[in-house]
């Protein structure tokens, strides 16, 4: 064994003991999260781009493309991107580094919340429960009025048929209040008319979570990019107002300042890794 191999072993065991003594626990995700599910980041120009190459034709990168003001100009156009990501979210199937956490959960009896980034539903769809989870930037599977004219947030049911040539969508679905096309739920970039009532709700209630869960508490932050560092920024303040450890995994940018853990390596992989220790006691 090399000298690095037997650094992370000796990372992973440090990760487990955490685990192990831990009486909470927070899960903290960004986009990384997904990619072991097959999902992709939008990391740098190029990751977006390779997921959809239509855009790069377009020399538009993924702030450009994230705005509400497509949805304004050129709803079709907005909707080829918001409605391709809707199908995609709804097809995956969340993978087995989802499972090993709720496992936990209920195996060490954790008081537990997630919060993520992710627009995608996929804690939803690992059976996280709803009331346990902050979706910071909102739901792609949640829809409101571009406008707004209501506060009303409704669920996304529709079908999306996209055009992959001109990435437009050939359907759109409509406020049944004013009859324009809707929009998302999600906040995107320059977003003045992102409704937040569904993610207050859920930031309340984690609120009142933190002022009660019992200690030690750790954070499992799992692929939280530097680009936009609302999650990587909230497992830090946790670690300085609430006392918490952070274990930060990361395949490429795991770094955080100790006491806390960094274990460089994808999300699927250190779980399964630490689950492995913790299933020998
Ligand atoms: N699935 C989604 O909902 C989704 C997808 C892309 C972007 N976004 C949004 O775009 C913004 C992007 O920020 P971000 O930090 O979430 O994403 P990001 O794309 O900027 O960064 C992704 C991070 O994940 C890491 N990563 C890559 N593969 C990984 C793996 N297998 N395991 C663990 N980590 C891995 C990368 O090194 C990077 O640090 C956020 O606001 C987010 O809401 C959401
Ligand atoms: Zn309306």
């Amino acid at each position: 064994m090399d000298k690095s191999e037997a650094q992370f072993d000796e990372t992973i065991s440090k990760a487990a003991e955490l685990v192990k003594n831990a009486r909470s626990l927070i899960i903290t995700a960004g986009a990384g999260m997904g990619v072991d599910s097959g999902l992709p980041d939008f990391r740098g120009d190029s990751g977006f781009w390779q997921a959809y190459p239509l855009y790069e034709k377009l020399g538009i990168n993924f702030v450009e493309m994230a705005t509400p003001r497509h949805f304004q100009d050129d709803p079709e156009f907005g909707w080829g991107f918001y409605g391709h990501r809707s199908e995609l979210y709804r097809k995956t199937v969340p993978h087995e580094g989802f499972s090993i956490l709720r496992n936990w959960i209920e195996r060490f009896a954790f008081d537990s919340f997630v919060v993520t980034s992710n627009v995608d539903g996929q804690f939803q769809k690992a059976a996280f429960p709803e009331d346990r989870i902050v979706e910071v930037h909102g739901s792609i599977h949640f829809l409101q009025c571009q406008s707004p004219c209501t506060h009303e947030i409704w669920e996304n049911d529709v079908s999306f048929e996209i055009d992959l040539e001109t990435m437009r969508s050939k359907n759109l679905p409509r406020c049944s209040s004013c009859l324009e096309p809707s929009r998302p739920n999600v906040l995107m970039f320059n977003d003045w008319w992102w409704l937040p009532v569904r993610t207050n709700k859920q930031q309340k209630r984690f609120e009142a979570f933190i002022s009660t869960c019992k200690k030690p508490l750790l954070v499992l932050e799992l692929g939280a990019g530097t680009s936009v560092p609302t999650i990587r920024h909230a497992g830090e303040t946790l670690g300085r107002r609430h006392d918490a450890t952070v274990i930060r995994i990361n395949p490429r940018e795991a770094q955080i300042p100790g006491p806390h853990l960094s274990i460089d390596s994808s999300a699927a992989i250190a779980l399964k890794k630490i689950e492995y220790l913790l299933s020998q006691v």
